[in-house]
Parts: C-alpha cells; sequence; structure tokens
C-alpha cells in the first residue's frame, strides 16, 4: 500500500499473474505502484506505465533502487500505445500484463484536479494527462444538447440525463462553465434530496469517461496487450464500470486468449471494509494460447 494508492485486489492478481524471476511483465496503469511492486518482490522485470505524470514522478521515487538496478523502466503514456510503449522501451516476450482502470485515490484526494466534486473551486479539469487539450468543462460547454444527455445516459446511467443536458444548455448561455461549482451550482436545480451524492458521482464519472477516452483507450489497448504476450502468457484486468466490465468480457471472443476466471472474482467484506473504493471491482484474466 503507497501513500498514493491501495492496491485493489492485489492478493488475488498476482497469483494469477504466475511471476517468474527475470520474466517481463508490464503495468499498463501503475498509479501509485502496489502491483509493480509486488510484481518486482517476487522477482519480475517491469515496465510501469502511466498517463498521469503525477503518477510516474511519485513511482520514480518509490523504486529509484529498481530503476537504478534496471529491473523497473517507468513510461509516461496512453496505455492504448502500449505496443509502441513496449518497443521504445525495448520490452519483448513479455509474460503478464495487468489493468487496474480508472483513477487512484491520489488523484481523486487531490481535490485541484476536479475529479471530486467536494472541492468547488476547482477548475473543472478531470485530465489524467496534461498532454491532452480537452478539460471535463470544455465539453460542457461545445456540446451540443443531444450529445451531453447521451454521455449522462451511456456513461453514468442516469435517467435524468436529458434535464441535465437542458440545464447545462440554458445555464451556459448567461455563463461558461469553469469550475466545479459551476457544475453543482447546475445540479442542484435537478437534485437536492438526501441521495445527491450518489448522483453528484455519476455525473462526474460520466464526465471523466468522456474526457479522458477511457473505454476507446481500452477498446484499442486491449488486443495490443494480447499481441505483445508470449504463449501461456496472462493478461489481467480489474475494473470498476459494467461498460469496461462489458469490453473486457467481450475479449473471451477472440481466437488468441482463453478465460481463466469463468465469472469474475471480486473483493470479499474485510477488502470493501478496509478500502471502499475496492467495492465494485472486477477481476478477469486470461491466457495467451
Ligand atoms: C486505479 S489506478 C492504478 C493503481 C495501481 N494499480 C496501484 O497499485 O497504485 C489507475 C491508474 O491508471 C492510470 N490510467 C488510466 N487510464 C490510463 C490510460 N489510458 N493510459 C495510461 N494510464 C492510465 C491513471 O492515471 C491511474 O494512475
Amino acid at each position: 500500500m503507497s501513500a498514493f494508492h491501495t492496491g485493489v485486489l492485489l492478493a488475488d492478481v498476482i497469483p494469477f499473474l504466475n511471476i517468474k524471476r527475470s520474466n517481463k511483465y508490464i503495468d499498463a496503469t501503475i498509479g501509485g505502484g502496489d502491483y509493480t511492486e509486488a510484481i518486482l518482490s517476487k522477482g519480475g522485470i517491469v515496465l510501469g506505465i502511466d498517463q498521469d505524470e503525477e503518477a510516474i514522478s511519485f513511482c520514480r521515487g518509490r523504486f529509484k533502487e529498481y530503476i537504478k538496478d534496471k529491473r523497473l523502466s517507468v513510461a509516461l503514456g496512453n496505455f492504448e500505445n502500449v505496443h509502441k510503449i513496449a518497443l521504445e522501451n525495448d520490452f519483448h516476450d513479455i509474460s503478464g500484463i495487468v489493468y487496474d482502470l480508472g483513477i487512484s485515490s491520489g488523484q481523486i484526494d487531490n481535490l485541484e484536479r476536479g475529479f471530486s466534486f467536494k472541492n468547488g473551486k476547482a477548475v473543472l479539469d478531470m485530465r489524467m494527462s496534461k498532454l491532452t487539450n480537452v478539460k471535463a468543462s470544455d465539453i460542457l460547454n461545445a456540446l451540443g444538447e443531444k450529445q451531453l444527455a447521451g454521455i449522462f445516459y451511456s456513461y453514468g446511467n442516469l435517467l435524468e440525463a436529458k434535464l441535465i443536458a437542458r440545464k447545462i444548455v440554458e445555464a451556459r448561455k448567461t455563463s461558461s462553465i469553469n469550475t466545479v461549482q459551476d457544475l453543482i451550482d447546475i445540479l442542484r436545480l435537478i437534485r437536492s434530496d438526501p441521495y445527491r451524492d450518489d448522483f453528484l458521482a455519476k455525473v462526474f464519472l460520466a464526465l471523466r469517461i468522456v474526457t479522458n477516452n477511457e473505454l476507446e483507450s481500452l477498446v484499442d489497448s486491449l488486443p495490443r496487450s494480447i499481441d505483445l504476450l508470449t504463449s501461456g502468457g496472462r493478461l489481467a484486468v480489474i475494473s470498476f464500470q459494467s461498460i469496461e466490465d462489458k469490453i473486457v468480457k467481450n475479449l473471451k471472443r477472440s481466437f488468441q486468449i482463453q478465460e481463466i476466471t469463468k465469472s469474475p472474482i471480486v473483493p470479499d467484506s474485510l477488502e470493501i471494509l478496509q478500502n471502499p473504493r475496492s467495492r465494485s471491482a472486477k477481476l478477469r484474466v486470461y491466457e495467451k494460447i
């Protein structure tokens, strides 16, 4: 466990990866580095990827010695380019690749980044990568009402999607939406009941998914990772939203892999108690044929 994030389902993921000394593994979402640490401690060699500069610089500090010993390379980039990043780092014959999707506690708890509805003053940014240009606020200020409704319905499962979109379009006629508070003020017109936090969380999740192109990156990345694996290599993916899990589940149609987990592994009640953010996690594991 790092100060940055607590790795979810760690005790389940690592045995599935069959770590062997001196074999190579990719941690496609290194975050605070808990999975990487576990793989390194079993003798694996790791390429850790993250699109967030803060995660990368945290891991460069945490794993200084491993980096010096050339047992770990850390790369800033989007996992949709996993094949290019592996090539640039001369990383081939890969025995295992792990994805732990979504954002880390470090990202949510940094209230300046706009991922959380708990800091009204923050700019409504939500970009994991500062190399991209479009902030969440840009999306709210630019897209049409129908497109916005589609985002809230598809990614947030929000029955009020059309109403949210209409209120956003009305509000931005008076002044543009720039901060977390600007959005909360609009949403308050729709819901002010005790379950409002759940509602806000869904709106923020939908916006985060679209701001970071999360589903498109995943769809592009997974087949590239499968191509990188050696025969018998393992792909482990932890997802947190049903829409992500659907993408991961569909991999079983691929003729290149077989499913190891017949149904997804989920955290037990103790893990959920110790780390409530793990509650919606689902782990699926595949093996390259
Ligand atoms: C849930 S955290 C991973 C936590 C990590 N397993 C640990 O033990 O600390 C997800 C991480 O994936 C990164 N991430 C999400 N989507 C990404 C993408 N498309 N490319 C690269 N990194 C991504 C986020 O920036 C975040 O740091």
